[in-house]
This record gives structure tokens, C-alpha cells and sequence, in this order.
């Protein structure tokens, strides 16, 4: 399966993105989503989403922690080598875990170089503005596209106290505003706002010469992004104001796994249909291989 972008191939590319923003005939929305999974990722490829963000929130909605701090970089690398392999026309982009890029800038280099590598990511995200100026400049120099995050940044709970609304007061929407502007000037080629006042994000918005692409940030960004599972119904905790469900795909699993159990325990599942049979009683195409294999 080839990703390498070839021009007019449909591919989503980096520049194609800060294309969008800087000339107003393709100034469509980017549509982003997250992924942790191979059936996720190619439900959403095929779809037409623009951006699979591998996203750290793996830790919470799909590993079961309650932050997103413990998940480890291998797991990162795991999860996003099965959602490069359902991916062919979206970005790829990988968050890098708490702890990954928080010692030196070699170090945090030779993590994101193993996400290329290793899983075949187009980019990475990192948290944080101001304090992030010098990796993020770094990565950029070797080569591998930098995706910022500010505003509420789900690594910095601790620090935070909690998870809330960030740039509220005119000190942390000034705090915020040179967050954005730094991740910018260091190279990024897109910056993620969070929980941040519909205000602010059309500011930050107006003012970047690269794409917003907002969580809990209002319409005016430009781009949107969800937790892949908050949108299907996937999760167990109340979701976020922000987060629009447009499935109850929890409800779903859990009536068909009710029905399967329920059929299990009356003898009604397997039927005689959906059972071999040996000698005389073999049945048209029983010798057809059990699984087709994907290529
Ligand atoms: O980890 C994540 O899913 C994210 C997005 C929601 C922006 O960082």
C-alpha cells in the first residue's frame, strides 16, 4: 500500500493544509478526527476525513487510564503503526506521549524520528506554546512537520489543577495569543486550540498565517477535531460541552452482545448453517478458504 503523496493523487499533504489557509479558493474546513485503531482509521480514511491524529487520548478512551499522562511512547508507536495501515489519503499525525519531549531536544528528536520510522506518521503534535519554541524548531529542521497544541493541554492537568477553560482572563487570552504566535514563528504548520473562548480562537485564528484547528474553540477556527469515540457514543464518562455525539454506538455493542449471549445460552447460535460438516454431508463451498485475507 503506497501513501507517498503524488500530486493530484487526493493525498493530504502538509502544504496542501497550509494551502487551505493561505489562498482563499481552497480555503475549505479540515475535517480531523482521532484514531487509535486498523477499522477505525479506514472507516474514517474512506470517509474523507483530512487529518487521523493518533491522539494521546488512546490513554483514556481506549487503554482505560483516567489522563492521559501513563501511556508510554511504544504504546503511541503500536497503536498508530495499525492506523497507518487504515490510512491511505488522510494526514497521519501522532501525539507524542507526556515524558517523550520533556528532557532534552536530542532525546525528544530521536523519539519523533521513531514515529516515522517506526509507524509511518506524516507529523507529530506537541503540547505546549512559548516553552516549546526550540523542539519545535528542531523538528522542524529534521524534517518532520510539527503539529502545536494550546490553550487547555490535557499533559499539564497537574500543573493546570484540572481540565478547564484556558484564556479567560486578559492575562491567559495575552498568555495564550504568544503561545499561538510562537508555535507559529518556531514552524509548526498548524496549532490545535482547546477549550478556549470562540473569541479568542477567531482571533488567534485571523492573526496565524497557519490553520487553527479547534476543540472546544467555536466555529471560527479553521479546522475541526474530536475524539473519535465522544462522537460515536463510545465512552463511559460524561463527554465535554463541546463534544457533539453523532452515535450511540455504545448502545448498539451492547445489544448485540446481549443478543449473542442470549443466543449462546438457548442453542440458537451456531445453526446448523453456520456449522462444517464432514463426509456426504459437506455443503457447497465448505472447502472456500475460512478468512479472506486482506490486502
Ligand atoms: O489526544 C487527543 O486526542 C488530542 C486531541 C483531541 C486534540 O490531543
Amino acid at each position: 500500500m503506497s501513501v507517498v503523496p503524488n500530486p493530484g493523487n487526493g493525498k493530504i499533504t502538509v502544504p496542501e493544509l497550509l494551502q487551505r489557509k493561505t489562498s482563499p479558493e481552497n480555503s475549505k474546513k479540515i475535517v480531523c478526527l482521532t484514531a487509535y485503531d486498523y477499522p477505525t482509521a479506514r472507516l474514517l480514511d474512506e470517509a474523507g476525513v483530512d487529518v487521523l491524529l493518533v491522539g494521546d487520548s488512546l490513554a483514556m478512551v481506549a487503554l482505560g487510564y483516567d489522563s492521559t499522562l501513563p501511556v508510554t511512547l511504544d504504546e503511541m508507536i503500536h497503536h498508530a503503526r495499525a492506523v497507518r495501515r487504515g490510512t491511505k489519503r488522510a494526514l497521519l499525525v501522532a501525539d507524542m506521549p507526556f515524558g517523550s519531549y520533556h528532557s532534552d531536544t536530542a532525546e525528544s528528536l530521536r523519539n519523533a524520528v521513531r514515529f516515522v520510522k517506526e509507524a509511518g506518521v506524516e507529523a507529530v503534535k506537541v503540547e505546549g506554546g512559548e516553552r516549546r519554541l526550540e523542539l519545535i524548531a528542531r523538528l522542524t529542521e529534521a524534517e518532520i512537520p510539527v503539529m502545536g497544541h494550546v490553550g487547555l493541554t490535557p499533559q499539564s492537568v497537574n500543573a493546570l489543577g484540572g481540565y478547564r477553560v484556558q484564556g479567560k482572563t486578559t492575562d491567559s487570552a495575552e498568555q495564550l495569543l504568544r503561545d499561538a504566535r510562537a508555535v507559529e514563528a518556531a514552524g509548526a504548520f498548524a496549532v490545535v486550540l482547546e477549550a478556549v473562548p470562540r473569541e479568542l480562537a477567531a482571533q488567534i485564528t485571523r492573526e496565524l498565517r497557519i490553520p487553527t484547528i479547534g476543540i472546544g474553540a467555536g466555529p471560527d477556527c479553521d479546522g475541526q477535531i474530536l475524539v473519535v469515540h465522544d462522537l460515536l457514543g463510545l465512552t463511559f464518562e460524561r463527554t465535554p460541552k463541546f463534544a457533539r455525539q453523532y452515535a450511540n454506538l455504545g448502545e448498539i455493542i451492547s445489544n448485540a452482545i446481549r443478543s449473542y449471549a442470549q443466543d449462546v445460552r438457548t442453542g440458537a447460535f451456531p445453526s446448523d448453517r453456520e456449522s462444517y460438516h464432514s463426509g456426504s454431508a459437506s455443503k457447497a463451498g465448505e472447502d472456500s478458504p475460512v478468512r479472506i485475507s486482506i490486502c
